[in-house]
């Protein structure tokens, strides 16, 4: 398993390009096996994740093709059962059961496990696919769902935690095929669901309301091949500009859509963090700003997200004062609390809030990334942190951000990748 040496102390300076969104392509990808004919996904993050979902829909029979930032993607021929050692690995692979059972009449995944920040469960996928006329068996680890026709309903998809992400993309996709109109009631309102509806509209869907708490899909007799640009990855944006904040330095991130973090870029307006914000570029200007204290919770779009509240929370070890941290999306989405006291942070947990008492020294140390997102919090704490940060288990990072050692190379961090021999 490779690895991360990352020399701290340095101010990032310079421009970033951010890629393509992970958690938009992972659902549109899913969605070609809608239709018999071949689609063209254009600015596809070349990640770990976007592999691992290339490999699900071979092992369904599709042809896959990637060529740099490009995927195309032929479900001409697909059969319900794929390759479920990869599908029970990775968690967006959920978002192939909505197009198989539309396609096929029966799809049949593996419950996902939990992973380290919570339970993950997808009853209220089960819960829209029923809606449509689904009968569920699960049996031995394994989810079965048939429906020998979808008939389009009105339904209810928020959960305890609110909306559902992959839940409404799954009912979306579903949905299009379905006869009759079908409403989504709370339905998650994330720029990569939007994405999502703009490519199957693309392909002939029709869809009214993405975006929005409530959705309409109108079913249609067949869906078509479309090609579609995949929208920037909001959360690499996040996590660049806290980098550059965290780090003192001047940091133009580029080829973003700063609509997509407005909650970000306000709470970072609140740390006294000096920022130019333009359509799609930030640059975030690190040098002049000291670090002021925040108190966020996490929430559904276009709340304050989940996947940036760790790397805020690396940022907050470094502010003049005590910052508030509450996570409301996730039961368990404080991993990088242990890995960043290590550091010398001072991080108490009480409940689902994090209370962080700003002003500490980081000094490197090796640390053990546990998920995506904390993994980049521990790369923004090892720039910040006197003298060497290893970070281990990496493949974590490379799930979700492309060429990130790269990236912050070209930023002047001093970030090496150790290949495991
Ligand atoms: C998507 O996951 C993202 N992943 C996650 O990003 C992101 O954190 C999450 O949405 C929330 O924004 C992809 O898009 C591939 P949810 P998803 O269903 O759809 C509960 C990252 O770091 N819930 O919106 O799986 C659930 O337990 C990843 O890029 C149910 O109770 O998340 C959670 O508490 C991490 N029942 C809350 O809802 C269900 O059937 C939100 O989950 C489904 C979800």
């Amino acid at each position: 398993m490779d690895s991360l040496m990352i020399e701290g102390g340095r101010s990032l300076q310079g421009e970033v390009e951010v890629s393509g969104a992970k958690n938009a392509v992972l659902p549109i990808m899913a969605a070609t096996l809608l239709t018999e004919e071949p689609c063209l996904i254009r600015r596809a993050p070349q990640l770990r994740d976007v592999r691992f979902m290339g490999g699900i829909l071979e092992s369904l029979g599709a042809k896959v093709e990637f060529s740099g930032d490009s995927v195309s993607i032929h479900a001409g021929k697909i059969r319900g059962r794929g390759n479920y050692d990869l599908i029970r690995k990775m968690r967006g692979s959920v978002c192939i059961l909505g197009p198989i059972l539309s396609r096929m009449g029966e799809a049949e995944v593996a419950l996902p496990g939990g992973c380290v920040i919570g339970t993950r469960p997808i009853d209220l996928h089960l819960k829209g696919m029923q809606a449509l006329g689904a009968s569920i068996q699960i049996q031995e680890g394994y989810v079965r769902v048939r429906a020998d026709r979808l008939v389009g309903n009105q339904v209810f998809l928020g959960g305890r935690m609110g909306p559902t992400v992959l839940g409404t993309a799954n009912l979306m996709m579903a949905a299009t095929l379905a006869e009759g109109e079908t409403i989504i009631d709370s339905a998650a309102c994330e720029p990569e669901i939007v994405d999502l509806a703009k490519f199957l509209t693309a392909m002939g869907a029709d869809i009214t309301g993405a975006g929005s708490p409530t959705v309409t899909i109108r079913g249609v007799p067949a869906l078509h091949g479309a090609e579609h640009e995949v929208i920037p990855d909001r959360i690499e944006a996040a996590t660049f500009a806290i980098a550059a904040a965290a780090t003192r330095g001047d940091v133009r991130i580029n080829r973003m859509k700063c609509e997509h973090i407005r909650a970000i870029i306000d709470k970072l307006r609140e740390a006294n963090v000096q920022m130019s914000v333009e359509d799609d570029s930030l640059l975030v200007r690190g040098s002049e700003s000291v670090c002021g204290t925040v108190d966020v919770t996490t929430q559904p779009f276009a709340g304050y997200p989940t996947d940036a509240q760790a790397q805020l929370m690396t940022l907050m070890t470094q502010a003049d004062g005590i910052s508030v941290i509450t996570e409301r999306i996730f039961e368990a989405r404080f991993m990088h609390v242990s890995e960043l006291l290590r550091l010398g942070a001072d991080i108490s947990i009480e409940g689902t809030t994090a209370i962080i008492k700003g002003g500490q020294t980081l000094s490197g140390a090796p640390v053990m990334a546990s998920d995506l997102r904390a993994s980049a919090a521990l790369v923004i704490a090892g720039m910040v942190a006197e003298g060497q940060t290893l970070i281990n288990r990496i493949y974590h990072l490379d799930r979700g951000y492309e060429k990130i050692d790269e990236k912050l190379e070209q930023l002047g961090g001093r970030v090496t990748r150790l290949h495991e021999t």
